[in-house]
């Protein structure tokens, strides 16, 4: 007892550990100054580690645990070979007492874009170095793209050459408003500006003199310092199954690699796709047995019960899934000569299993520089998209956001075996359907005693429906929908309006604007579209609305048949020449993250049942259609 409860301690322990390691990756083209860089943190922090090893000599014990733990790095990167990336990228190491360093060095050439997805995969932290003589550049903001869609929630720009510069403020303070332009439309919750001369030495190891109006930590304390404790996934246990291991009649194991969260001897696992449950009877490491294991580990794992798993198949925790199917989102850096096109064969490599498929659709390529969405047939080297695809074998998944193993595709040309490119899946839906139904099983609907009939002679409203409007910002659905609501209140029928800006002030006050928020913004809205229906009142809700497929959502949860969707359609132009509450200014300005029509989409609804141009009705007209169609749905 005392002994598994201080071996488990002690994996705790090491599970720690690994915040005191930090993995970086470098970017920047060869003249910016990387290698000078990475050259002067080696070189000045050998200095530092050699007093450090003198220290852990005395030490025996502690130093037996350093080869240990160097050992287990070394494992890490095997992983990342079987995956069958080609990694043009040197990784180097090096240590200061307070933390060790994995550096991916991605080459400066042409193929950045490649080796900045393969060798910034694994990483916590990005260096985006900016020559301070040439300041911000379209690769620049490339890189800083790319970090983001890795997950990477550290980033430090590095301007360097200041020396070059004559160390001027004005010079960095420049750089700095330039990027930050630029770097509010990511999604980077930590960003650091440093002013730097590698090769002089200036703020790399230690605080410039020739910097006295920088306040800022240097490059190395800054990386030391840096907190990523919280950054690995310790919650969803997922276990891709590698190889079943069967020594003998009496033992049969499944080797892996824990790919997120913790599982002890005796908890209760589920083979994501057959959906059978059993209980984890032993854990075995290179140490030997031990009672639990923890992401980044590999281990055998024996079960209680012989089920029939397979290389590829995941086992999780019965009360966490990851999604399971044949089709998924993703974003993806295409990363071969030959563009990608919807319909080519692709090998799908995910997590430990290959499966056969394709791209269904390229819904749109991203311009690094502005990050506007562009439709396009096809995607070119080192072009970055987001796709549908399609696997012919269901694998079992999670979002790349929530998790960097289970979320993350390398593509294959199934003919060369050539790695074609790198994919991040996306989930949609804040909670997959499958979890609603689990928590809904057991819940029955009461019925009313009160009729709809009797409902509709206190409100008025016959056949309460709801009148749906989209369209970009500033379309004018608020006041469309404000004006509706007036009438219909007028004409004795109690008629309710929802709108995008107060719904955001209380129900959806915790929402903001990325595709999931606002999928759970909509899935919300039409559960109270529903439930004021049902209260037998008639809604209208003004919301943006941009995805065809939250409304087509909407329909199913307010029913098709309560449901009118009404377009407002006024082309972009014009909303941004009247932006009335001057949020376009401000998100051409970069101050806007995801502002639909300049940095998010609006996909327009192809059949809807009322459309508006409001270039040729005003707002009465607008709302004397929408009467009108009412009344036919009423007759
Ligand atoms: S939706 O996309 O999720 O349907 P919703 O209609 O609720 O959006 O809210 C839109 C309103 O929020 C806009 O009218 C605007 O005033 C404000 N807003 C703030 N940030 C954004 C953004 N990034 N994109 C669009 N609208 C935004």
């Amino acid at each position: 007892m005392t002994d598994s409860l201080y071996t488990s301690v002690d994996d705790l322990l090491r599970a720690n550990r690994e915040a005191d390691q930090l993995r970086f990756t470098t970017a920047g083209s060869v003249d910016d100054g990387k290698s000078t860089l990475i050259g002067r943190l080696l070189n000045d922090c050998k200095a530092i580690y050699d007093d450090q090893l003198a220290a852990l000599n005395r030490d025996s014990k502690r130093l037996n645990r350093e080869e240990v733990d160097l050992a287990l790095l070394t494992d890490g990167l095997k992983a990342e070979r079987e995956q069958g990336i080609t990694i043009d990228v040197a990784y180097r190491y090096f240590s200061t007492p307070r933390r060790r360093f994995i550096i991916a060095d991605t080459p400066g050439h042409e193929q950045y874009t490649r080796n900045m997805a393969t060798g910034a995969s694994t990483a916590h932290l990005a260096i985006i170095l900016i020559d301070a003589r040439h300041g911000v550049l379209t690769q620049s903001r490339r890189h800083g793209f790319i970090a983001s869609l890795l997950g990477i929630r550290h980033l430090v720009v590095c301007v360097n050459k200041m020396d070059l510069v004559g160390y001027e403020q004005a010079v960095f303070e420049r750089i700095r408003a330039d990027y930050s332009a630029f770097s509010a439309r990511l999604q980077v919750p930590d960003l650091v500006y440093i002013p730097i001369s590698a090769l002089r030495g200036d703020n790399v190891v230690n605080r410039s003199g020739n910097m006295p109006w920088y306040d800022g930590p240097a490059l190395l304390p800054h990386l030391e310092h840096v907190e990523i404790g919280g950054d690995r996934n310790l919650v969803d246990f997922r276990f891709p199954v590698q190889m079943v291991n069967r020594p003998n009649q009496d033992f049969r194991g499944y080797c892996g690699q824990v790919a997120s969260g913790v599982v002890s001897t005796g908890d209760e696992v589920v083979v994501r796709a057959s959906g059978k449950r059993t209980r984890v009877r032993s854990i075995v490491t290179f140490d030997g047995e031990r009672p639990l294991a923890f992401a980044g580990q590999a281990v055998t794992l024996g079960l209680e019960d012989e089920l029939d798993i397979s290389r590829g198949d995941m086992l999780s925790s019965p009360h966490n899934l990851p999604h399971h199917g044949r089709e998924a989102e993703a974003m993806v850096v295409w990363m071969s000569d030959i563009p990608m096109r919807p319909g080519q064969p692709i090998l799908f490599k995910h997590t430990t299993c290959l499966v056969r498929g394709t791209v269904s659709t390229l819904r749109y390529r991203v311009d690094p520089d502005t990050l506007h969405r562009r439709t396009a047939s096809e995607l070119a080297l080192n072009e970055i998209g987001r796709v549908s695809l399609e696997c012919f074998q269901p694998i079992s998944w999670d979002a790349y956001a929530a998790n960097r193993v289970t979320g993350a595709l390398v593509m294959i040309d199934p003919h060369t075996h050539a790695t074609l490119g790198a994919g991040m899946l996306i989930d949609r839906r804040v909670q997959p359907e499958e979890r609603l139904l689990a928590q809904t099983r057991h819940i029955r609907r009461e019925t009313s005693l009160v009729a709809a009939a009797d409902r509709a002679r206190i409100t008025g409203v016959s056949r309460p429906c709801t009148v749906w409007l989209t369209g970009l910002s500033g379309s004018g659905k608020s006041t469309i929908a404000k004006l509706l609501e007036q009438r219909l209140i007028g004409e004795h029928r109690l008629a309710f309006l929802l709108d995008g800006d107060n719904i955001r002030h209380g129900l959806n006050r915790d929402l903001g604007f990325t595709e999931a928020d606002r999928t759970e913004n909509i899935r919300r809205i039409a559960e109270t579209a529903a439930l004021f229906n049902d209260a037998g009142l008639q809604v209208i809700a003004a919301f943006i609305s941009p995805y065809a497929s939250d409304r087509a959502m909407a329909r199913e949860l307010i029913g098709a048949d309560r449901l009118l969707e009404v377009f407002i359609d006024t082309p972009l132009a014009v909303c941004e020449a009247r932006d009335v509450k001057g949020l376009y200014r401000r998100a051409r300005a970069g101050e806007i993250p995801a502002f639909t029509g300049v940095t998010a989409p609006y996909e327009a609804p192809k059949n809807p049942d009322l459309r508006i141009d409001t270039t040729r009705l005003t707002a009465e007209e607008a709302v004397e259609a929408i009467l009108a169609l009412l009344r036919s749905r009423e007759r």
